[in-house]
């Protein structure tokens, strides 16, 4: 077995994209297209990523984003680099992104494609200034309408129609980590010769779960229910499970730890806010997408992530993500003490 977990081929993603489409009948190249131009992004994105400490790029712009938090120019960079690259390529009739309040339209003199492209440019940007890893999240689906300019219920679609999903996390290394719903691959970027290569073949979340992780500052807040759960993992589960508890703030990185060691990553409802944290389409959807793809189960607390339709953008949900008996060990606590 070689360092990068392979015997004897070297696979870039161009090669694993461009191979597993060809086991899906009648595909036409589009979504190989889409994907190696995520995947180009996310190279650009790195190498801006990595040079944060080092030129005059870090910190705020001053302004604040649609939902009132405050916007870091990487963010802005990587939602320019996301929408330039994929404007004017023919495959998409929209995109949608954390960063903009409307769908985008794409532009005028260019065609319009088959596919609606959704993005979180950078997540965990507020933790951009403490080194800490980020990414980039990605959702696409395929339209609904016919033809034409795409619209809201193109983008606004449920977990279940996702055609394809995953993200670009830039820490100690970049990694890229998608599935076309046949499974989870990752890719480790090679810097020195600029090619994302097949690192970690079809991940599967571990039986035995070694973490788990939400943010315990908010417990004060949590409903009764999230508080008996929380009790429960942190006295052991029942002696079940023999897990440690970690928590990073930046869900790119709590979900690509959650995805190679299991256990349970959860963002619930506060009692003094009408809404949860994360975002529905641009965060939680398609990270449940790779959980459920690696063998977990994604719940919102009372009923599978998957059957829900979102109603709006920027819609925000609490979720619960990782091994099956984890998550639906929530949802018992959560029936008992809340009331379904
Ligand atoms: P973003 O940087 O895209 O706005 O997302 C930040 C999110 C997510 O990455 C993370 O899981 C969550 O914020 C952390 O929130 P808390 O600080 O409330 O735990
Ligand atoms: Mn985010
Ligand atoms: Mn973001």
């Amino acid at each position: 077995m070689s360092t990068l977990g392979f015997d004897d081929k070297i696979v870039t993603i161009e090669r694993h994209i461009q191979e597993q489409q060809k086991q899906i009948p009648h595909a036409t190249g589009t979504l190989t297209g889409l994907l190696q131009d995520i995947a180009l992004a996310g190279k650009m994105i790195a190498s801006r990523t990595t040079r944060a400490g080092l030129v005059d790029i870090i910190g705020a712009t001053g302004e604040t984003n649609v939902q009132g938090e405050k916007v870091q120019k990487l963010d802005i960079y990587a939602h320019e680099t996301l929408f330039r690259l994929n404007d004017h390529t023919g495959r998409l009739c929209a995109m949608g992104s954390e960063e903009a309040e409307e769908l985008i339209p794409i532009p005028e003199q260019f065609e319009n494609g088959d596919y609606v492209l959704l993005f979180d440019p950078l997540d965990g940007s507020s933790n951009i200034n403490y080194n800490v890893s980020v990414g980039t999240i990605f959702t696409i689906f395929r339209r609904v309408t016919p033809s034409g300019p795409g619209e809201l219920e193109d983008a606004l679609q449920p977990m279940r129609r996702i055609v394809a999903a995953g993200y670009i996390v830039y820490g100690s290394s970049t990694m890229m980590v998608y599935s076309c719903g046949n499974g989870v691959d990752g890719f480790t970027l090679d810097p020195q010769v600029g090619e994302f290569l097949l690192s970690h073949p079809n991940i599967r979340l571990p039986e035995k779960p070694k973490y788990w992780s939400g943010n315990m500052s908010y417990y004060p807040k949590w409903t009764k229910g999230v508080k008996a759960y929380c009790d429960w993992l942190i006295n052991g589960c029942d002696g079940k499970h023999k897990m440690s508890m970690r928590y990073i703030g930046s869900m790119i990185a709590d979900v690509h730890r959650l995805l190679l060691s299991g256990g349970i990553f959860f963002y619930p409802n506060e009692t003094d806010r009408a809404e949860a944290k994360l975002r529905l389409l641009y965060e939680t959807m398609p990270m449940g997408f790779l959980i459920e793809q690696a063998g977990g189960y994604v719940s919102t607390g009372t009923e599978p992530l998957r059957n829900i339709q979102p109603t709006d953008l920027h819609q925000r949900m609490a979720v619960y993500m990782g091994n099956r008996d984890l998550v639906e060990k929530a949802e018992e606590f959560i029936t008992e003490y809340d009331g379904a």
